[in-house]
């Protein structure tokens, strides 16, 4: 499998769908065979701009008419991530799941059980991770070359137009879309602060209002922190209400020194007190979304994705840990965000959101 073209299917023929389209069809990683919208205008739409041949209402109508691909891409409304993902896991196909994980965390626990119990490689495109800041902040963390790390603080001052809940009015509702700025956009500040800091989420302090969007059910405006088990702390603010243009941030604060990531006017880190080596995230592309889909694509071709290191798997005499002799280290590198990392994301989230309902510090239910 891993020299060849894997065949990638994509269920959800909307807006995020066509940019991993087009990076699909950009490298030479993917052969687009099939879609799947029950909007089936769209669909066809889709499969004509993206030159692709088997057009489908849903995964079920693709499976019953006997095309298996070896990728699968969801990207559809949150609520339903768990019934198409179960739906691929018990086909077999590995799958990358849009993010969040899902709408509510017991549905996120019920992916990564079943994906766990049938051994179906499933991801969450947390493509922050493959960030080239994002990466470098997280490694340098990660490292130790921060130190003991204190807190990290993650703003995302971000806008949306009224055409963000009208062309998509599953965006606006609890049963649909979980929640609202923190869920579907904070979260990736959220997953990558909790991939740096390393340990578990284990309470949560939040408040959430709806500034200006108050005709939707979601809220618009989110502020939180998250408590590790190492005693850091993790601040998120999550904004739509922002003015446009403003710098994504996210600040690790340790006790040899400080990581400071932005966005804006590329994306780029830079420490304070130390001197971090550069880390250059994984997968070959020349966007995040790029390298995350070929990140993908690696773990599924048990390939090394471009970049990696070897995997360290066993510890010498000196403690260092190198791969184990006779052992081909890289082939169960798991892509940067395998569904079971994101849980954790989706647990702080859930803590956030209680929290604001109750008014006290809600322990994280993971
Ligand atoms: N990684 C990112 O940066 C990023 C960015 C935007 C959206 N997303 C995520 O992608 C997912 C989709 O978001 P979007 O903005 O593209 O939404 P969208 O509304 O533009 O598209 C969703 C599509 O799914 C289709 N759909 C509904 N039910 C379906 C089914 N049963 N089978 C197949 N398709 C079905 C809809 O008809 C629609 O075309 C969400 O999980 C969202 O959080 C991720």
């Amino acid at each position: 499998m891993s020299g060849r073209r894997l065949d990638l299917a994509i269920a959800g023929c909307g807006d995020i769908a066509a940019y991993v389209a087009g990076f699909a069809r950009a490298g030479r990683g993917f052969r687009l065979v099939a879609c799947c919208d029950p909007a089936t205008g769209r669909a066809a739409q889709f499969a004509r701009r993206f030159g692709i041949s088997h057009v489908y209402a849903g995964i079920g109508e693709m499976l019953a008419a006997g095309l298996r691909p070896d990728v699968l891409y969801l990207a559809v409304p949150h609520h339903l991530h768990r019934e198409l993902a179960l739906q691929a896991i018990a086909a077999g196909i590995p799958t990358l799941l849009e993010k969040p994980l899902a709408a509510t965390l017991s549905d996120g626990v019920d992916i990564v059980a079943a994906a766990q119990a049938a051994e179906v490689k499933v991801g969450v495109n947390y493509q922050y991770r493959y960030d080239t800041g994002c990466y470098a902040l997280a490694r340098a963390a990660q490292s130790g070359s921060l130190g003991e790390i204190y807190y990290a603080r993650c703003n995302l001052p971000w806008h949306r137009e009224a055409h963000y809940f009208a062309g998509a009015p599953w965006h606006a509702q609890l049963a649909t879309a979980g929640g609202g700025t923190l869920l579907t956009q904070g979260s990736h500040m959220v997953d990558v602060a909790l991939w740096a800091l390393g340990g578990r989420p284990t309470a949560a302090l939040g408040v959430t209002r709806q500034r200006v969007f108050t005709g939707t059910e979601v809220e618009d405006l989110a502020m939180g922190v998250v408590e590790m088990a190492s005693g850091a702390l993790v601040e998120i603010c999550s904004s739509m209400v922002s003015r446009p243009g403003q710098a994504l941030t996210i600040e690790i604060y340790g006790s040899r020194g400080t990581g400071l990531y932005s966005n804006r006017p590329w994306p780029h880190v830079r420490f304070r007190g130390v001197r971090a080596a550069r880390q250059i995230p994984p997968g070959r592309g020349i966007h995040a979304l790029q390298r995350s889909l070929m990140g993908f694509r690696a773990w599924i071709a048990d390939q090394p994705p471009a970049g990696e290191p070897p995997r360290a798997v066993a510890p010498t005499p000196t403690g260092e840990r190198t791969p184990a002799a006779g052992q081909a280290p890289t082939s169960a590198r798991p892509y940067l965000t395998p569904a079971e990392e994101a849980l954790p994301v989706l647990a702080a989230v859930d803590a956030i959101y209680r929290s604001s309902r109750s008014g006290r510090r809600e322990e994280v239910a993971l």
